[in-house]
């Protein structure tokens, strides 16, 4: 399975912070904020990875991860989105990289706390289709929500006014092949973007999505407010790690 991480835009819910730089390169915490998509995909054992960038500063992510030696990783490809057509229009430069293999796309700005392997695992028992991740939070009306029927899902509605669940659709999806084809019949949505919400329900309409939920922290950090909730939940790990280290040393 290859990896894209989706890092392009223009990040205006954060200006002046993404003015002159590209919302990814700020930091969370120790690291700049691209560096925990990115660990998310290794870790859950990706080693192909494509990173689709635009806006301000795109030249500065070779600059910054060079060839993915702070991962592990032999090399990394690189991609440039023309425009602001939003996160579908910026997978179709994933096209050639995929090559017809299955893929897991996450966006630049989506911090999770846990590994998202086991949704891998589960994703490759599927013959088809695509699998999405939820999380239950306090404000979906700021995200993809999914309308439930039981526990099945009917359809999944863009930041709606009044949401149907208290899950959002995080920024991690699997898909097989066929979603380039999908991204082809995407019509520009009211904010004038192709709008990955409509890929995923192209594969919903014809029961070919699956779901999960995630466990442990996850947020987005394309806020002031979530920006500054993601640093909180990255300081708190890299506090206790630190602390468990600090006491397995002294129990030796
Ligand atoms: C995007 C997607 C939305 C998803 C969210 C996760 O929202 O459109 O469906 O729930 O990412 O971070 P945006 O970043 O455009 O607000």
């Amino acid at each position: 399975m290859k990896g894209v991480v989706l890092a392009g835009g223009t990040g205006s819910r954060l200006s002046p912070l993404t003015r002159v730089t590209n919302k990814h390169l700020l930091p969370i915490y120790d690291k700049p904020m691209v560096y925990y998509p990115l660990q998310t995909l290794v870790e859950a054992g990706i080693q192909d990875i494509l990173i689709v960038t635009g806006g301000n500063s795109a030249g500065e992510f070779l600059r910054l991860l060079r060839n993915g030696k702070d991962f592990g990783l032999q090399q990394l490809h690189f991609a440039y989105q023309e425009g602001e057509g939003g996160i579908a229009d910026a997978l179709r430069l994933a096209e050639p990289f995929a090559g017809g293999e299955r893929i897991c796309v996450i966006l630049g700005d989506n911090i999770l706390e846990n590994s998202i392997r086991p949704a891998r695992e589960k994703f490759e028992q599927q013959s088809e289709g695509a699998l999405i991740l939820l999380k239950e939070v306090p404000t979906p009306e700021r995200f993809g929500v999914p309308v439930f029927d039981g526990k099945r899902i009917v359809r999944i509605e863009e930041k709606p006014k009044v949401p149907c669940s208290s899950h959002a659709v995080i920024g991690v999806y699997f898909y097989d092949g066929t979603v380039f084809d999908r991204v082809r019949t995407l019509r520009p949505s009211g904010r004038g973007e192709l709008e990955i919400t409509d890929v995923n329900n192209s594969y919903l309409f014809e029961g070919q999505l699956s779901y999960d939920i995630m466990d442990g922290g996850w947020t987005d950090a394309g806020t002031f407010e979530s920006l500054w909730r993601a640093t909180k939940m990255v300081r708190e790990k890299v506090l206790l790690a630190e602390e468990q280290r600090l006491a397995a040393a002294s129990a030796r």
